[in-house]
Parts: C-alpha cells; sequence; structure tokens
C-alpha cells in the first residue's frame, strides 16, 4: 500500500472509530495493514481490541482457533499480544469449519465492543469461489462492521464487496509492492511452530465421555456420530492426535487438547492440553484435524 494512502485510510478509520474488518485474498498485506490500524489508535488513546479470525496462519493464540486480544501499547507483530480469549475451529483450514470461525468471530466482536472502541478483525485470505463469497458475507452481516478494507489486486473481492449490507464504509486499498508471499511449505512449517510451542507444556488428561457433554456434533463420512458411539465406529488411528476444544460453559476454549488415547469400554478418552487441571471445562468440542503434540499435522477426520 502506497504510504500516503495508508496514512489517509488509517485517518478515515480513526475518525469513525468502530469495527473495522480486513478483507482480501491470501499474501496481500491484510494482518500488517490491521496492526498498523491498532498501533494507531492505540496512539490515538482509543480502546483498542484485536480479533484474529484466520485459524490457519493465526497470531493470536494457537492454529485452530479465533482469538483476541487488548492492545495496549503498539507492536510490531501481532503475535505479541497475549490473548485474552479463544474459541475453538477445530481445523487450519477454513473450508469446512467456517461457520465455527463465524461463530468464533461474532462471539469475539461482541465481547470486544462493549470493551473497546476500535475492534480490528484479521481475516483469512479465502474469498474466491461460492462458498468462500457466502461465508464471508454472513460474516459481514451478523458483524455489521463500521469499516471494510478491502486489500487487492485485481477486484478480487468485488463479488464480496456487491453483496455487503448499507451502510458499511470501504476502503479499496492497492497492496504494497513490498509484500511477500508465503509457500504452502513455509505456512504449514509456522503452523507447526506454534502448535509445538502450544502443546510444549501440556500435559495428560482423562475425559469421561458419559459425564461431558459434547459441544458439536462429530461428522465422519458425512454422518453426525454421537460422542456414546464415537470409540465404537471410529477406529483408533482415526481419533489419534484428533484435536478437541475444552470449552466452559459460554463455549470459549479453555484449553485444546489432542487425543493421545481412547478406552472404548470405560467411555473415556485421554487428551494433553496446557492446563494443570479440567476446572471449568463443560463440554467437549470435537475438532476435525489431527494434530501430533510435536506440532506435526497429520491429516483429517474423514
Ligand atoms: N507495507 C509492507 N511493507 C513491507 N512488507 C510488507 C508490507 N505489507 C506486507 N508485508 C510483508 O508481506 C508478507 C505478507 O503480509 P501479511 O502477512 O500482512 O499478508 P496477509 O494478507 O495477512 O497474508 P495471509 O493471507 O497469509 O494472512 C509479510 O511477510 C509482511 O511482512
Ligand atoms: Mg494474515
Amino acid at each position: 500500500m502506497d504510504g500516503a494512502l495508508r496514512q489517509h485510510t488509517i485517518e478515515a478509520i480513526l475518525d469513525v472509530p468502530g469495527v473495522v474488518v480486513m478483507l482480501g485474498p491470501v499474501d496481500v498485506g491484510k494482518t500488517t495493514t490491521a496492526t498498523e490500524i491498532a498501533n494507531a489508535a492505540v496512539q490515538a488513546r482509543l480502546r483498542t481490541v484485536v480479533v484474529d479470525a484466520d485459524p490457519g496462519q493465526s497470531d493470536i493464540g494457537p492454529p485452530a482457533t479465533v482469538g483476541l486480544a487488548v492492545v495496549r501499547r503498539p507492536v510490531r507483530t501481532m503475535d505479541r499480544l497475549t490473548p485474552a480469549a479463544a474459541f475453538f475451529v477445530g481445523d487450519t483450514s477454513v473450508e469446512g469449519v467456517s461457520r465455527y470461525v463465524v461463530e468464533g468471530t461474532v462471539r469475539s466482536v461482541a465481547w470486544a465492543r462493549d470493551r473497546a472502541e476500535v475492534v480490528v478483525v484479521d481475516t483469512t485470505g479465502w474469498v474466491e469461489g461460492p462458498a468462500a463469497v457466502a461465508a464471508k458475507v454472513d460474516k459481514f452481516r451478523r458483524i455489521t462492521p463500521q469499516h471494510v478494507v478491502a486489500l487487492q489486486w485485481r477486484g478480487e473481492v468485488e463479488p464480496i464487496l456487491a453483496r455487503l449490507p448499507s451502510g458499511i464504509i470501504v476502503h479499496r486499498v492497492s497492496p504494497s509492492p513490498r509484500v511477500r508471499t508465503r509457500s504452502r511449505d513455509v505456512r504449514r512449517a509456522t503452523r507447526a511452530m506454534r502448535f509445538r510451542r502450544y502443546f510444549a507444556q501440556a500435559r495428560p488428561h482423562t475425559l469421561d465421555l458419559t459425564a461431558l457433554p459434547v459441544g458439536r456434533p462429530v461428522l465422519h463420512y458425512g454422518r453426525a456420530i454421537p460422542q456414546s458411539q464415537m470409540l465404537a465406529e471410529i477406529s483408533r488411528a482415526s481419533l489419534r492426535h484428533l484435536l478437541v476444544g475444552l470449552a466452559d460453559r459460554d463455549g470459549w476454549l479453555v484449553a485444546m487438547g489432542s487425543v493421545v488415547g481412547m478406552a472404548p469400554t470405560r467411555q473415556t478418552a485421554t487428551v494433553v492440553a496446557p492446563v494443570s487441571s479440567l476446572t471449568g471445562v463443560r463440554t467437549l468440542q470435537w475438532g476435525v484435524l489431527r494434530v501430533a503434540p510435536s506440532g506435526h499435522e497429520e491429516g483429517r477426520l474423514s
């Protein structure tokens, strides 16, 4: 983004403080621009929250979650912020779990609106094709932000912009010539490092599946499997290292776990998670991606 244009956009946003959603394909500078807007808001003494709604390249909280953080002073990169809350998505690729990305983002924005004047929402680069357009439009209808910052090279997000509810201020910005693209391998390695760090202090916990209500249905070959049938119907290999969300009574993440053992006769599952106890855990949210505590992604539940 051209420097003067960028400054103009930031000033226009700070003139009408509110919720700002980043929109654009991959590698256009969404996260960099979101960080600049948040930093400018903090410098203008506005209470500021960042919502990281990209579960693939998470900066706030581990991958496979939507995270949010209060910004108290300018930061160079968002991964320096301490997460205030997180919502479990269960996968790093959003196509199959977009409803949870939307739910987590809507909840996070509601949390932030009560506490901040400026809420900057960073998003995934999944914008092209009918499913992506529908998911993004649904998100905009439910959030109704004050501003959208549309970063695009050649009109990639125009189909979404054309369907936005009226009243949202759209800032169309060209990407900086200095943006750099990241390969799939680099993205995967970054995720692995973040998962590994998250699970570094994890310890095993045994979950009684008869006592812990399921917070979201498990889909296996297109069929919803009740939790009581899971260990009987889904193979041990398919469940090994499956990500699970250990959620509190409001559905917020207490900790994310990775399944390391199952005892079908006792109806228990053992997960490793970075918490000392399961105090406050009320529901179990089954994920889709399988990730070893080492950070290695091992595939998805079929
Ligand atoms: N204005 C800029 N000046 C210099 N480097 C930039 C600028 N904007 C972005 N970059 C660099 O380009 C890369 C991609 O930027 P960024 O991560 O902000 O894009 P993104 O749209 O959020 O990508 P993704 O789709 O992966 O989330 C990063 O390495 C970032 O440091
Ligand atoms: Mg980004």
